[in-house]
């Protein structure tokens, strides 16, 4: 590996389970804190505070960078529950075993958000790279501020894809504010508007990538693209400034650009990038979208400062606070009002102009006129118009959106312009009673409830993720996804958490207890060192392939489902990957249908093990918003726990779809004979339909418990997919041991079978309709013929695309 490439894997391992640096000031239980006493605790350099800061007329609760009393250098870089009201100067905060807790009068506010009491803490640390972490007894790391960054991101610190910053008001308040840095799913990092989709049309600043799974400051100061399939490659250096003993960190500011800030030892900072670079758009701060709020229109003074002013007829929201738009100060008359009205529009409204003003594209209507007034009196008729704005050079008139929003005035450079506002008379001049809209007066809808939802936008945007990734969870019975708000703390409980490497060692006495092997690795039994000691695991050392651990980990580590096998944890050091997995007490499915020696699984068993299979196929494929496709499913990679219950296991091949894509580009993976005849090129689209056709495969061979490639050949047959459309046909017998085998049931699941074997992907049921089917939920109808590809060759008992597969 080379050296460049280590140190990113090392930075995005460490990142990942939060070990950046060695732990450094340590806080024991039973520690405390006031805002006016012992404020707060150090870093061993003393560079970053964890504690009570001063904000507005009372306290918060964050870390300080330079905390320095009554010194502008010192710098806020989180704050835990931002927007919440200041705390008052009675207020002590402890660390103890439910986390850090602070007290109120009003009652206590727990700020870590643990899982259950099963966790014991020990000790937390300040440490020298602005984290703040909290240890349980092991040693483990069970909470960190890292994980839930506020603006600002520190040299080390990710913020994972789907996740954000969002900025803060001003300098001197960290409650959430007005703009939004986005590491999408898609991979390109975008700057909005908070509050707004993640279209172009909001956003104003975009890196273009694809792909990438999360965004890390290095601690040269340059920020770089994360990808967990590629191996963490660096990718974007941004800047050159390695300035030695500086501390980088990167923060979305309050005005809404992005800047990357340098502090060395005496704590001077200074701007070493910003996004959008001045130079792009002459230091125009109106070309942040959203600088100005709705209704408003940004004016730039080219110093560098920019004004927000209202439209005519439109009134600040605040005055103190212009930044949050303008509503209506006219009423707005319903349609039908004006309309049977026995006078005309002018009654009711008047034409404002306003020259040299602009809005990026967002017109409902756009059409040529002849004049300026007739561009005028086409939006004073027609009744959704409230503004429109006249090209004279092109004699072009767009008929705007409502609310306006992202309006900015021209320079003097650029072509002239007119726009035109509908503006309601102060005394109505029409003989009618008309009613204004609804109840809603002289009020913007949308606007009065902004300032909640910037709060909203906040805690949604990272609540979203964890939903996301954590909740969408499959309901038995139902097929609904149910995404649960609210069940963080679950969610915290079912994450994959950091095992050390001795800690591993101890647990599996050395290694002792080998129970199984794979092409990856060994498996070894152990018992379980922390939280509810002496559960039985599965450890599995993986032979150097890295690939394979972070796509495990990125896979299963994100999905909870009773029939997929749970990832509890990893271990990574040295030249050694590990995996740690709850203990499937009953071994493979391969173990249990293929092993002569073994009692084969009652009829019952078997339709609960398929059933078992599909759902959780099913809940890879559609429980959450990005598709995962497993890639090798066979009954070896199908494990059955101590209850009974089957559970998918080995999601290393396992590719993930970006939301909204139902194909996906990709390297062929998978075991030949299990795998789908549309996915045997090297290189292919693929869609989750190449698990159906795996699945087939598995279902006749837990069927009939026989290999789907016929070692002798069955009446006739060399694989069970022919001979199992013979047997459906009436034309052969049932000769499969277990006497309580229900005809019926058989027959309709050999059918689902057949389907899910079809040759073109586009015919076979997606796993939802094969649960549906499996659940005698829908009708099955009878099969086409088997593919004449599955047919095995009869001199070497293989199918041509398992030798194809062998070959390639
Ligand atoms: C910070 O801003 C929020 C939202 O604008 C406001 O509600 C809060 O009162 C402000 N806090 C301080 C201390 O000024
Ligand atoms: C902090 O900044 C303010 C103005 O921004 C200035 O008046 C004050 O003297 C500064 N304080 C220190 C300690 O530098
Ligand atoms: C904070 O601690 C002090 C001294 O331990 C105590 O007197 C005070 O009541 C505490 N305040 C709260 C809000 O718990
Ligand atoms: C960054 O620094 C390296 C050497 O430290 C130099 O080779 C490279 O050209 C620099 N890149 C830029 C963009 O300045
Ligand atoms: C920090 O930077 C300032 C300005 O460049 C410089 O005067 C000062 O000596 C630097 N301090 C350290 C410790 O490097
Ligand atoms: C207004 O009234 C005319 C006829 O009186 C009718 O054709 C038209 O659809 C009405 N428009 C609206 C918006 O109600
Ligand atoms: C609308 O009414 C005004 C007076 O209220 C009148 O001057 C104008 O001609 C009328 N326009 C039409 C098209 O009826
Ligand atoms: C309509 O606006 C124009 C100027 O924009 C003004 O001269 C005229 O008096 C207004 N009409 C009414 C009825 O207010
Ligand atoms: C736009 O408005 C004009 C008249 O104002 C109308 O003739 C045209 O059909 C409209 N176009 C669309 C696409 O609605
Ligand atoms: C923008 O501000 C300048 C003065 O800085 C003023 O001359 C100009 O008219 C303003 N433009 C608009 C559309 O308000
Ligand atoms: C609008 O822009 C044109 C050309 O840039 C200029 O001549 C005119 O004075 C501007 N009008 C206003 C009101 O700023
Ligand atoms: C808002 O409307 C009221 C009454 O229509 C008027 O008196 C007031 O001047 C308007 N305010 C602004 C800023 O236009």
């Amino acid at each position: 590996m080379e050296p460049e490439k280590a140190s990113a894997v090392l930075v995005l391992i460490a990142s990942l389970i939060g070990i950046v640096g060695a732990p450094d000031s340590f806080i024991g239980t039973g520690s405390i804190l006031s805002a006016t006493g012992n404020t707060a605790w150090l870093s061993i350099s003393g560079k970053f505070a964890f504690g009570f800061y001063k904000e507005g007329s009372g306290f918060a609760v964050g870390i300080n960078f330079f905390p320095k009393p009554n010194s502008n250098h010192s710098t806020v870089i989180w704050t835990a529950d931002r927007d919440h009201q200041p705390i008052p100067s009675n207020a002590n905060l402890t660390f103890g075993n439910e986390g850090l807790v602070l007290h109120l009068d009003e009652g206590d506010r727990i700020i870590t958000d643990l899982y259950d009491g099963t966790l014991q803490l020990a000790y937390a640390s300040m440490q020298d790279s602005g984290n703040f972490i909290v240890y349980d007894m092991y040693r483990n790391m069970a909470w960190q501020t890292f994980d839930n960054p506020t603006d600002t991101l520190m040299a080390g610190q990710e913020i994972p894809m789907g996740h954000n910053l969002i900025s803060s008001v001003s300098a001197n308040n960290q409650s959430s504010g007005r703009f939004r840095l986005a590491m999408q799913r898609d991979g390109n990092v975008v700057l909005y508007p908070v509050n707004t989709p993640e279209t172009g049309t909001h956003a104003y600043w975009a890196l273009g990538t694809r792909g990438y799974d999360g965004l890390v400051l290095d601690h040269e100061g340059s920020l770089r693209l994360t990808d967990l399939n590629s191996g963490g490659q660096p990718f974007f250096a941004w800047l050159n400034s390695s300035q030695a003993m500086s501390v980088h960190f990167l923060r979305l500011e309050a005005d809404g650009y992005l800047r990357i800030y340098s502090r060395n030892q005496s704590g001077l900072m200074m701007v070493s990038a910003q996004y959008p670079a001045d130079n792009n758009n002459n230091n125009n701060k109106c070309f942040i979208k959203g600088a100005c709020g709705l209704n408003s229109y940004c004016n730039s003074t080219g110093n560098g400062d920019a004004h927000c002013l209202c439209f005519p007829g439109y009134v600040y929201i605040d005055p103190s606070r212009v930044v949050m738009g303008c509503e209506r100060n006219f009423t707005r008359w319903s349609c039908e009002a004006v309309n049977a009205s026995t006078s005309n529009v002018s009654a009711f409204y008047n034409i404002s102009r306003l020259l040299n003003i602009t809005w990026p594209d967002d017109n409902y209507n756009s059409s040529t006129v002849k004049s300026e007034h007739e561009c005028s009196d086409a939006c004073f008729r027609d009744c959704n118009c409230y503004a429109a704005l006249f090209l004279p050079s092109e004699k072009l008139c767009n008929k705007q959106r409502y609310p306006f929003q992202y309006g900015i005035a021209l320079s003097d450079q650029d072509e002239p312009t007119v726009a035109f506002f509908k503006v309601g008379l102060a005394e109505q001049k029409n003989q009618l009673s008309a009613k204004p809209v609804g109840s809603e007066n002289l009020r913007v809808p949308g606007t009065v409830p902004l300032v909640l939802s910037l709060l909203l936008t906040a805690t949604f945007a990272v609540v979203l993720d964890f939903l996301i990734f954590f909740l969408c969870r499959y309901r038995m019975g139902t097929y609904r996804r149910l995404c649960e708000s609210m069940e963080t703390g679950l969610a915290k409980a079912m994450a994959p958490r950091f095992f050390s490497y001795k800690q591993l060692m101890d647990a599996t006495d050395g290694y002792k207890e080998e129970i199984g092997e794979g092409k990856y690795g060994k498996v070894f039994k152990g018992l379980l060192p922390t939280g509810d000691a002496g559960t039985p695991i599965a450890v599995k050392k993986l032979k150097n392939v890295r690939e394979k651990f972070r796509n495990e980990l990125k896979s299963i580590g994100r999905v909870h489902h009773r029939n997929l096998v749970r990832l509890l944890g990893f271990c990574h050091e040295g030249s050694d990957w590990i995996l740690v997995y709850e203990y499937m007490s009953r071994g493979s499915l391969a173990d249990l249908i293929f092993q002569s020696h073994e009692a084969p699984p009652s009829w019952k068993q078997r339709v609960s093990i398929a059933m078992d299979v599909a759902r959780g196929l099913y809940y890879l494929h559609e429980g959450c918003d990005v598709a995962i496709i497993h890639g090798d499913i066979k009954p070896d990679n199908v494990l059955i726990g101590d209850d009974g219950i089957a559970k998918i296991g080995d999601l290393g091949l396992a590719k993930h779809l970006q939301p909204g894509n139902h194909i996906t580009y990709t390297r062929s993976r998978g075991t030949p004979g299990y795998k789908a005849p549309d996915w045997a090129k090297p290189c292919d689209w693929v869609s989750p339909k190449v698990d159906v056709v795996s699945f087939g495969v598995l279902l006749l061979e837990l069927l009939c418990l026989k290999k789907f490639c016929l070692l002798l050949e069955l009446d006739g047959e060399f694989n069970l997919a022919s001979w199992a459309y013979k047997f459906l046909k009436g034309q052969t017998k049932w000769q499969v041991p277990g006497e309580d085998v229900d005809a019926e049931e058989l027959k309709e699941m050999m059918k689902v079978a057949l389907w899910c074997l079809h040759g073109s992907p586009e015919k076979r049921p997606s796993m939802y309709d094969v649960v549906m089917m499996l659940g005698r939920k829908k009708i099955v109808e009878f099969p086409p013929v088997p593919l004449l590809d599955w047919n095995v060759r009869a001199d070497t008992g293989r199918t041509p695309m398992a030798e194809e597969a062998e070959r390639g």
